[in-house]
């Protein structure tokens, strides 16, 4: 079996207190952080950019995962590189030259992520399988946290982990994990868990006391 990666999503913490958040977490028994930029355009919603990025990156000991849920990327790709994230992934449906992308991703440092909409098939990927660390699929549609999770997706993660192969590529699952739905996921080849809302729900950065039971929950 595979280890599974807890990697907390921190657009459900505190937006006041993102250092304190991403100890907490840490401190109680997280992976990574996740880091969902959106920029209004490629989904429905704003959060943050690279200057937050490089605020929280002294906060956090382990890997800083940064989602960018924006279009274009490419022109943003050193100034997040440079915030310290240390893998980077774009959309595969923000831009015509994915391809590119990722190489820039890589070429700044960092390593590279590719993530998948739920209506995003896996048939068109081959080219890009030597070009990523990563392969993020979007289990709800992006732009916010605490939806519900797409059944669907569970098939996608099954097909994907087979197309990989030995590849050391991580599968990530972004939205609606929960206690319930980690185990298909897992079962289906995902190793990396994002969750926002089912690690974050109840608690407060002065009173952090349910993210390590959430944590350990999924
Ligand atoms: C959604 C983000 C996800 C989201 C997950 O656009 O990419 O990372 O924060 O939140 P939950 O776990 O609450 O679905
Ligand atoms: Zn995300």
């Amino acid at each position: 079996s595979r280890a599974i990666k807890i990697a907390p999503s921190i657009l459900s913490a505190d937006f006041a207190n993102f250092g304190a958040e991403c100890q907490a977490i840490e401190a109680q028994g997280c992976d990574w952080v996740h880091v969902d930029v959106m920029d209004g355009h490629f989904v429905p919603n704003i959060t943050f950019g690279p200057a937050t990025c490089a605020a929280i990156r002294p906060h956090i000991k382990g890997v800083m995962d940064v989602h960018l849920m924006i279009a274009p990327v490419d022109a943003y790709i050193d100034a997040f590189a440079q915030s310290g994230a240390d893998i980077i992934t774009a959309h595969l449906e923000a831009g015509p030259h994915i391809h590119r992308t990722l190489q820039a991703i890589r070429g700044a440092g960092a390593k590279a992520g590719l993530a998948l909409n739920p209506g995003t098939g896996i048939e068109n990927i081959g080219y890009l399988l030597d070009m990523v660390d990563l392969i993020c699929v979007m289990t709800v549609n992006p732009g916010f946290g605490g939806q519900k999770f797409i059944r669907s997706q569970v098939d996608k993660v099954a097909r994907l982990r087979a197309m990989i192969g030995d590849r050391p590529i991580h599968i990530e699952i972004d939205g609606g994990v929960t206690p319930d739905t980690a185990p298909l996921v897992a079962a289906a080849g995902a190793d990396v868990l994002v969750a926002g809302s089912a690690v974050f729900k109840g608690g407060s950065v002065t009173n952090p006391a349910p993210y390590g039971a959430n944590i350990q929950a999924i």
